[in-house]
């Protein structure tokens, strides 16, 4: 019926999920959406997207497009448009990806260190591109991902992490793991209800 149009409607979220190459963004969302995983590695070519029914509460349904951006093709873009169009426009396409999110993910490899300190790449690059309707930066959560791979940890306690996500405003973090879902569920209902506040 009508209100039930309405209230679908106003619930559609928009969420990036970015992170360097090979870093496990599409192994989440298959996991998390589709409930499979597979150890075989395919890079993704350009934008996937995928969308997950939350059932929050009895009354309330959020409905959220994850939008899968591969970090590879992105700098092949780059490449291309700058030929062609210059520096300026390049900044522009990216903007399209961002565009109108509210909220992100953005994920490292647990065993390749040099992808946490790419993280700090990431979130600049939502932060100077991606706004919601008051002006203020969108709600980013960080997801340790492969977990499954160092069941001795990854060489970062929970304070150093937590510290971490301060300094370059996470809103938190969360070790993951698309193979044994770890926290699959729990980091996105964290997002959302970031999400649903801001709303
Ligand atoms: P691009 O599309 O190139 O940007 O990579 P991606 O970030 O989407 O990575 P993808 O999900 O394709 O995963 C890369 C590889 O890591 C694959 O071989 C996956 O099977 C593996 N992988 C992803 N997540 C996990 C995990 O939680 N645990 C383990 N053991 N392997 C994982
Ligand atoms: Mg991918």
């Amino acid at each position: 019926d009508d209100f039930q149009g309405e209230d679908d409607k106003g619930y559609l979220y928009k969420v990036l999920v970015v992170g360097d190459s090979g870093t496990g963004k599409t192994s989440y969302i298959n996991s998390f959406v589709h409930g499979i995983f597979s150890n075989r590695y395919k890079a993704t070519i350009g934008v996937d997207f995928a969308l997950k029914v939350m059932n929050i509460s009895d009354d309330k349904v959020v409905r959220l497009q994850l939008w899968d951006i591969a970090a590879k093709m992105k700098l092949k873009f780059i490449y291309k448009i700058k030929i062609k169009l210059g520096q300026e426009r390049y900044t522009n396409m990216t903007r399209v990806y961002y565009n109108e999110a509210v909220g992100a993910f953005v994920v490292f490899d647990v065993t390749r260190m040099d992808t946490l300190e790419n993280v700090k790449k990431w979130k600049n690059d939502i932060d100077s591109k991606t706004f919601l309707p008051d002006g203020s930066v969108i709600p980013v959560v960080l997801l340790a991902n492969k977990f499954d791979l160092t069941p001795e940890g990854f060489g970062k306690t929970d304070k150093e992490m937590d510290e971490f996500c301060k300094e370059f405003g996470f809103l938190g973090w969360f070790p993951t793991s698309a193979k044994t879902k770890l926290n699959i569920n729990e980091c996105a209902q964290f997002l959302v209800n970031k999400i649903l506040e801001n709303d």
